[in-house]
Parts: C-alpha cells; sequence; structure tokens
C-alpha cells in the first residue's frame, strides 16, 4: 500500500516535511492616523484596532517594533475634504507629518503608504468625479502630487489603491523625474470590487456617497483580466504586485506568484479580520487557530507580503 501517514507521526517528522513556514517578516501591519489630538478610538467592526492621533501612537508603534514587524502601511483621516482631495498632497497634511514623526522616531521601520483619495474627498471616490463617474486621467494628475509629496516627507514605499488605469506608469515617471528613482511602488494590481472592505470603510470613514466603486475596482468573477491588470502593472515598472482581498482570491495570489517575477503581496482585508474576530467573540471558533491558519494559506497561497491588522497578533503567537 502507498502510505502517506508515515510523515505525519510525530511533531518532529512533520517539522521537517514542512513546506510552508509562516515568519514574522511577512507581515505589514496597517495603522489608521487621524488628524487631531488626544484620539484613541477603537473600531467598532474591528476589534483590537483603533484610529490614533499623532501624539498617541507612540505606544502603539513601540509594541510594533517590539514585535519585530518590519512595517507599516499608513492610512490618513484628514479634518477636511473636498472634491478632489487636496489635501492629500498638502506637505502638512496628516500622513505628511505621521511619516516624519517615525521615521524621526523609528528609524528602522519600514513605512508605507497607501495612496487613494477615498478617505480625502467629500463624495468617498477615489479621485475626481466628471459625470458621476471618476475621471481616470484627471486622478492621475493628483495621484503624482500625492506621491512626490509622501516621497519628500522621506516615506520608504508607496502604495497606489485606487485602480486607475496608468497609475504605475505615472507614477514611476514623476518619481524618477524628482529624484526619487530609488523608491519602490506596490501596486494594488489585482484589487477587487469587494463587500469585504465594509468595516475598514467606517474606520477610514471612506465609504462613497453615491453608486459603488464597480467602474475601477475588478469584478469578482474574472481571474484572467487579473493577469492583464497584472501584467500592465508590472510592465509599468511596479516593483511588488498585491492581490486584494486574499482569502477569497487565493487563486488568484497564486496566479501571480506563477506567472511573475516579482514578490507578490496580498491584503488580508478588514472584513476577513471582521469574521474571524466576530465568530471568535461568540466562541464558535478558535480565534488564534483559525487566524494562523488564514494566514498560512496566504503564503502557502503564493504571498511573499501580507498585510494583515493580526500582524501583532500573528507576532505574537510566532514569538512564543
Ligand atoms: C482605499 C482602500 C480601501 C482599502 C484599502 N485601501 C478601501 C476601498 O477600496 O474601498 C480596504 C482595506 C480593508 O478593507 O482592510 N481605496
Amino acid at each position: 500500500m502507498l502510505r502517506t501517514r508515515r510523515l505525519r507521526k510525530s511533531e518532529a517528522i512533520r517539522r521537517l516535511v514542512r513546506e510552508t513556514i509562516l515568519s514574522i517578516n511577512d507581515f505589514v501591519y496597517p495603522l489608521f492616523i487621524e488628524e487631531g489630538t488626544n484620539i484613541e478610538t477603537e473600531i467598532a467592526s474591528m476589534p483590537g484596532i483603533k484610529r490614533f492621533s499623532l501624539d498617541k501612537i507612540a505606544k502603539e508603534l513601540d509594541e510594533v517594533v517590539a514585535l519585530k514587524i518590519p512595517a507599516v502601511l499608513l492610512f490618513g483621516i484628514p479634518s477636511a475634504k473636498d472634491d478632489e482631495g487636496t489635501e492629500t498632497w498638502n506637505e502638512n497634511g496628516i500622513i505628511q507629518k505621521a511619516i516624519r514623526f517615525i521615521k524621526q522616531n523609528y528609524p528602522d521601520l519600514y513605512v508605507i503608504t497607501d495612496v487613494c483619495f477615498c478617505e480625502y474627498t467629500s463624495h468617498g471616490h477615489c479621485g475626481i468625479i466628471y459625470e458621476n463617474d471618476v475621471d481616470n486621467d484627471a486622478t492621475l494628475v493628483n495621484i503624482a502630487k500625492q506621491v512626490i509629496s509622501h516621497a519628500k516627507a522621506g516615506v520608504d514605499m508607496v502604495a497606489p489603491s485606487g485602480m486607475m488605469d496608468g497609475t504605475i506608469d505615472m507614477i514611476r515617471q514623476s518619481l524618477d523625474n524628482s529624484g526619487f528613482a530609488n523608491l519602490p511602488i506596490m501596486a494594488y494590481s489585482v484589487k477587487y470590487a469587494s463587500a469585504f472592505y465594509g468595516p475598514f470603510r467606517d474606520a477610514a470613514d471612506s465609504a462613497p456617497t453615491f453608486g459603488d466603486r464597480k467602474t475601477y475596482q475588478m469584478d469578482p468573477s474574472n481571474r484572467e483580466e487579473g493577469l492583464r491588470k497584472a501584467t500592465f502593472d508590472d510592465e509599468e515598472g511596479a516593483d511588488i504586485l498585491m492581490v486584494k482581498p486574499a482569502l477569497s482570491y487565493l487563486d488568484i495570489i497564486r496566479d501571480l506568484k506563477n506567472n511573475f517575477d516579482r514578490p507578490i503581496a496580498c491584503y488580508n482585508v478588514s472584513g476577513e479580520y471582521a469574521m474571524i474576530k466576530a465568530a471568535a467573540e461568540k466562541g464558535w471558533i478558535d480565534g488564534e487557530k483559525v487566524m494562523m491558519e488564514s494566514l498560512l494559506s496566504m503564503k502557502r497561497a503564493g504571498a511573499d507580503i501580507i498585510i494583515t491588522y493580526f500582524a501583532k497578533e500573528a507576532a505574537k503567537v510566532l514569538n512564543k
């Protein structure tokens, strides 16, 4: 008889033949930073995750560094919004201040910024509205302004998430022409129009006030289009290709891993976090085990980098 169970007999042999190893080195931890003072607001649908003002964030950053998490991904919540999201390129905007604060006080912590407009526009869409839809090429001009202002503040990597065509080309050229040829881009390449972003939109106050994001984010039915989109970003010079969400899109992560010679990232989004937290709170699942198993599945699918709200908790488990 052909027997597979021989190599499962004890923990020692299971360790020897283990194919996928999750590591703290894989994690990026998202942070919500709000304009103002004395803010430390728990997000109802994301237990354990908070919005911080800059004066309150040191404790959180100390913990991230102590846990040896290599990187954070910053989201800003401004005090004022307008039609275009002009606050995104204000050199004293919340993200610019946050980048400077972190690089000054935690120089070894790698800082990535989410480059988008939805938290900054009065209508909640990811760019400039023209005739009830986001105008692609007009938005690209503002993306360049936003990216350059992050670069000047000292960011380590930018991650455009708005799904406008030509984004990577526009950013690469702008950075190169402004003396930032060495600043890398992580492209939200295959980002689906997903209901799993629900809790994030509460957290970042970024839900669209009309319509949805289906004219720019991808249809969850499409797999081959994902490869096409990633090909464009790859050719335009993205350094890292990302798939988002993660859990319902493990097939897409594997597609990218098999087809591109670039590091692949995935974003374990807010709704995926909320589901596990809620079921664990009810005592219906073992939250810690399900967390580790789902992160492992992303790595096994092919993700080299996992952006996750679980980063701190998972790091504690891995440090045990
Ligand atoms: C901004 C952005 C979103 C997320 C990351 N960047 C929201 C959206 O596209 O509506 C979602 C992250 C999450 O759900 O955890 N465009």
